[in-house]
């Protein structure tokens, strides 16, 4: 059955969170970053406004701008109604209120929106649905990031998430990923079946990030080449 759009709910992220979740330094960033649904995130056009060199890979980017933005406005307000329920989960530091929130949330998606037709024509985003093949040679990019996706649908199973992880590690040298919490904010139950399925051919790090939204959700997991 085709993928139907009113299955996801889009949210998306900004550059300064990414480089927070993903402690992105300077020279980082001068790499050539994937990243993994990537969804209405910000990241790609706040980057590509500094001249580095972001491809983001969705499935969501298999839809026009016009179906993208109807779609964010349907989940927008059950969002926020579920995120106030839930608001005793969340550390409002960063991020100090509900309203900034969904001020940060609504902006980043709208500058999504603005670039999305030019980064698809500048394929900087990239409709792929992972485990599938990905169109690039062995490490074409310097690091892949997954932010909010793997990991944390645990309900794609332990085989999904280690086919899409290599297939990552193919076209990048290194790969990190947070949170690894799951839906629930508990830590993910792959995790460990992830790092042993990983080790014996390369580094594997849990590393405590600058960043903390959701409660306990401070770590990200990063899988390198051995040299
Ligand atoms: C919660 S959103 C995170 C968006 C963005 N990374 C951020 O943190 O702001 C998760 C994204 O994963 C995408 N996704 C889910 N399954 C996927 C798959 N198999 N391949 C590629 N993207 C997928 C969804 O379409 C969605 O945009």
């Amino acid at each position: 059955m085709a993928f139907q759009l009113n299955s996801v709910v889009p949210w998306g992220r900004n550059m300064e969170e990414y480089r927070l979740m993903f402690q992105l330094t300077d020279t980082d960033m001068e790499g050539k970053i994937a990243s993994f649904g990537d969804g209405p995130a910000s990241f790609n056009f706040e980057a590509t406004q500094k001249k580095y060199s972001v491809t983001s890979f969705d499935l969501i980017y298999q839809f026009s701008k016009e179906e993208l933005q109807q779609r964010i406005e349907e989940v927008r307000v059950t969002v926020m109604e579920q995120m106030k329920e839930n608001q005793n989960h969340y550390v409002w530091k960063h991020i100090r209120s509900l309203e900034e929130l969904e001020n940060v949330r609504m902006s980043a998606m709208h500058l999504f929106l603005s670039d999305y037709e030019k980064g698809k024509e500048e394929n900087r985003y990239i409709f792929h649905e992972l485990p599938a093949k990905l169109p690039y040679e062995d490490d074409t990019f310097d690091i892949g990031l997954s932010s909010h996706f793997l990991l944390m649908y645990t309900m794609l199973g332990y085989e999904f998430h280690i086919e899409a992880m290599t297939e990552m590690l193919r076209v990048c040298k290194e790969i990190r990923i947070f949170p690894i919490v799951d839906l629930d904010a508990n830590e993910t139950n792959l995790i460990q079946k992830v790092i042993e399925h990983f080790k014996k051919d390369y580094n594997v790090e849990i590393r405590k990030t600058r960043y903390e939204f959701q409660k306990g959700d401070n770590k990200m997991l990063i899988i390198s080449m051995k040299y």
